[in-house]
Order: C-alpha cells, then sequence, then structure tokens
C-alpha cells in the first residue's frame, strides 16, 4: 500500500503532466502500466496467432482480481463487457419463488439500470421510483414505504453519477432483505475509490467495471452474485461463456454453469481484460483505503475552496454522504468545461452542473487549478 500519494503514483500516468484531471468518473487516467499491457496483447497475439488457452488464463485472472477486489469468491463472479450486460442477464432470469414482480429503482440511479428494469414491464414486472430529498440524498422513508410484499428486487446505485451522492448501500440492503426482497447495487461509481467487502454488505447482486476507479479501458465489467442464488437465477440473456461445458459446443439445450459464469454471453473481450488486471495490479499496489482517505482529503480541500468563491454544490457536503465525485451548479454545464478545458481543467458536464472526481494520482494543487478555474467562470456559476 502506498503512503505518499500522490506522489507515488504521478509519474505513471503521462496525462498528469500537463492537466489537472477531474473526470476520473467518466474514465480513469492512462497509466504506463496499462499502456504496456495493451502492447503485450499486440505481441502475444503476433507472436502466437490464436493463443486460447493463454486469453482463458487472462480471463481467469482478471475474474480472480475483481472477487479479491469485492471479497468474493472467484466462482461467484462473471467476466462480463458492461454493466448492462449482466444487469440484463440477472434480470432476464430471476423468477422468485412466490411470484413477486416488483422493481424498486432509487431516482439516482444510470439510465442502464432505469432502462433495463422498464424493459421488464414487457414481461409483466413492474417498477417503482423512489425519489431524492431536496439536498439529494435518498429518501429512505419512500424507500421503505415501496419496498413491499410484492418486491422481487430492489436496485440501488453506490455512489451517484448524476450528483456524487453516495448511498446508505447498507442500510438498503437491511431494508430490502427484512422484506423479502433482493438487492442490485451498481458500484461502478464506488470499485476503486471505496473498498467494497460483499460478505459484509450482504449484497446479492454487484456490478461494476475496470473503465473508471480501477483504471483499466472500457469494455470490461463484473457481475457478483452470492454462492447461494446463484443456481436460482436462470438467465435467458445468455451465450455460450454461460454454458457448464464450453468446450463441449452443444447445441441441443440449456445447461447453464454453476457458478456465476452464468451471467456471461460471448466471447470475453480479451485486450480489455490484460488492460484491466494491468489496472487493478496498480490500484491494489496503491491501496483502496488509501485511496479513499487521500481523496477525503481532497475533496475536503475542494469544498473549501467551493465555499470560497460562492460556488454552490449539488452533492451532499456530508463526507459520509459523498465519495470521490463532487458537483458544483452551473447556469450552463457544457460551457463551463470547455472553459475549463481551455486551463488544462479536465471536467465534465451532467444535470447542469459541472463533476469533478478525485482519484489517488490527483494532488493538491490539482485542486486549487480547479477552483481557480471555476473562479475564473463564475459567471457559469449558479449561485
Ligand atoms: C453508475 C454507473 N452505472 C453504469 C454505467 C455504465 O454501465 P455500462 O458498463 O453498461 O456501460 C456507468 C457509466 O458511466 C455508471 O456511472
Amino acid at each position: 500500500m502506498m503512503t505518499d500519494l500522490p506522489n507515488s503514483i504521478r509519474d505513471r500516468f503521462p496525462l498528469l503532466r500537463d492537466v489537472a484531471y477531474g473526470n476520473t468518473c467518466s474514465q480513469g487516467a492512462l497509466s504506463v502500466n496499462v499502456r504496456a499491457a495493451y502492447e503485450r496483447y499486440l505481441s502475444d497475439w503476433d507472436e502466437k496467432g490464436a493463443p486460447w488457452e493463454l486469453w482463458v488464463e487472462h480471463a481467469e485472472a482478471v475474474r480472480s482480481r475483481f472477487a479479491r477486489l469485492l471479497n468474493a469468491e472467484p466462482d461467484e463472479v462473471a467476466v462480463t463487457t458492461s454493466v448492462s450486460a449482466g444487469v440484463s442477464a440477472m434480470m432476464s432470469g430471476i423468477r422468485p419463488p412466490d411470484g413477486r414482480n416488483k422493481i424498486v429503482i432509487s431516482d439516482f440511479e444510470f439510465p442502464t439500470i432505469g432502462q433495463i428494469s422498464h424493459a421488464q414491464e414487457l414481461v409483466g414486472r413492474k417498477v417503482a421510483h423512489v425519489p431524492m430529498t431536496p439536498d439529494t440524498t435518498l429518501r429512505m422513508d419512500r424507500l421503505a414505504e415501496e419496498i413491499d410484499e410484492e418486491t422481487a428486487l430492489v436496485c440501488i446505485t453506490y455512489v451517484s453519477f448524476r450528483n456524487g451522492s453516495k448511498m446508505d448501500v447498507a442500510e438498503v440492503i437491511r431494508l430490502a432483505h427484512e422484506a423479502g426482497a433482493l438487492v442490485l447495487v451498481d458500484a461502478f461509481q464506488a470499485v476503486g475509490a471505496i473498498p467494497i467487502d460483499v460478505k459484509e454488505l450482504g449484497a446479492d447482486f454487484v456490478a461494476g467495471g475496470a473503465l473508471k476507479y480501477l483504471l483499466g479501458s472500457s469494455g470490461l465489467g463484473f457481475f457478483y452474485c452470492r454462492q447461494e442464488l446463484i443456481e436460482q437465477v436462470l438467465p435467458t440473456v445468455t451465450g455460450w461463456f454461460a454454458d457448464e461445458d464450453i468446450f463441449k459446443m452443444d447445441i441441443h439445450d440449456y445447461s447453464p454453469s454453476p457458478t456465476a459464469r452464468r451471467f456471461e454471453a460471448g466471447t470475453p473481450p480479451i485486450p480489455n481484460i490484460y488492460a484491466g488486471v494491468a489496472g487493478m495490479d496498480l490500484m491494489h499496489e496503491v491501496g483502496i483505503a488509501e485511496t479513499e482517505r487521500h481523496v477525503a482529503g481532497l475533496t475536503a480541500q475542494l469544498i473549501e475552496g467551493l465555499d470560497r468563491i460562492g460556488a454552490r454544490m449539488v452533492t451532499p457536503r456530508d463526507p459520509r454522504n459523498h465519495g470521490p465525485l463532487i458537483c458544483v451548479a452551473t447556469t450552463d454545464d457544457y460551457a463551463m468545461v470547455a472553459a475549463l478545458a481551455e486551463d488544462g481543467v479536465l471536467t465534465s458536464p451532467r444535470d447542469n452542473s459541472v463533476r469533478l472526481s478525485l482519484h489517488c494520482y490527483n494532488s493538491a494543487e490539482d485542486v486549487d487549478r480547479m477552483v481557480a478555474g471555476l473562479e475564473k467562470n463564475s459567471h457559469l456559476l449558479a449561485r
């Protein structure tokens, strides 16, 4: 674990030489480690042609990395190409024995969770939404009301991509389990930034990807399913990599793997797996708890700066209710993002606010540059 962040890690990210990078919520910065992994993929391809055995080894290596990250067993983890792929497989396959048919989702969910849930209306399921409070945290009272004896599944995002709000996931799981419902946690904006222990949380399903705080690339995700549930879920969104024996090449029946591999589909995303292993190994070396501590200091510094210049946060102020993403209200989010980029401060727009996300490689100077950029463009701040 690295203690002198960000100095111990910063020079592995060429992008950071010139810019203050505040867009890890979209994609992590490229490290020399991940670039080398892509080069290794190309040379393995060049030297060996179609080294399937090596590639299967890599796919299993990434499964183990995801399992270690979540404190899960490798057999509880599917290697997917996106959050959407794993969640679609799961939702197509849950069949509660008591006929429950309602899905409860928070209004903080990523579009893919809303869209996959509403697609279930075509097979007779109902979807209920739980709103946010005016101070942009989750309405726990409304959540508790919505979870009833009809509820099959509750979907909760760990950290909202929309406004950076961090949910009390353990409490959501407690409420859902008390009412006999299962819980899907979308951890994409948390994994790599916040330590996640699926056993401690008691989560049923957890989905995420390698692209952001895990420093990998797009096209690689994971889907965790709690051991006891695996054989109860029979995905109809499936493919040959979900079969109990891939190499049998059987076309006569549906016999899904007894492990979480049943949530997989087609050929694994091999180049992204090379990159994902390198990214996750780097985050393992840095330490996720260490990253969380470092970033908590930076977000506190950022919030102080926002107060000083009179900027309005749309992320909850309480450090218990946010993670690495702080969003600031603007009158024109795209104009603000473009203006900041001119001064080498890279951010992203969402819902009329500018998103500033911080990671292990960000420095106090980066935060100063972010605040100075917002102050310079204060005509675009919404008060
Ligand atoms: C919270 C969250 N969930 C899901 C996704 C996207 O998922 P997928 O891997 O299906 O593209 C994102 C991407 O930004 C996200 O922030």
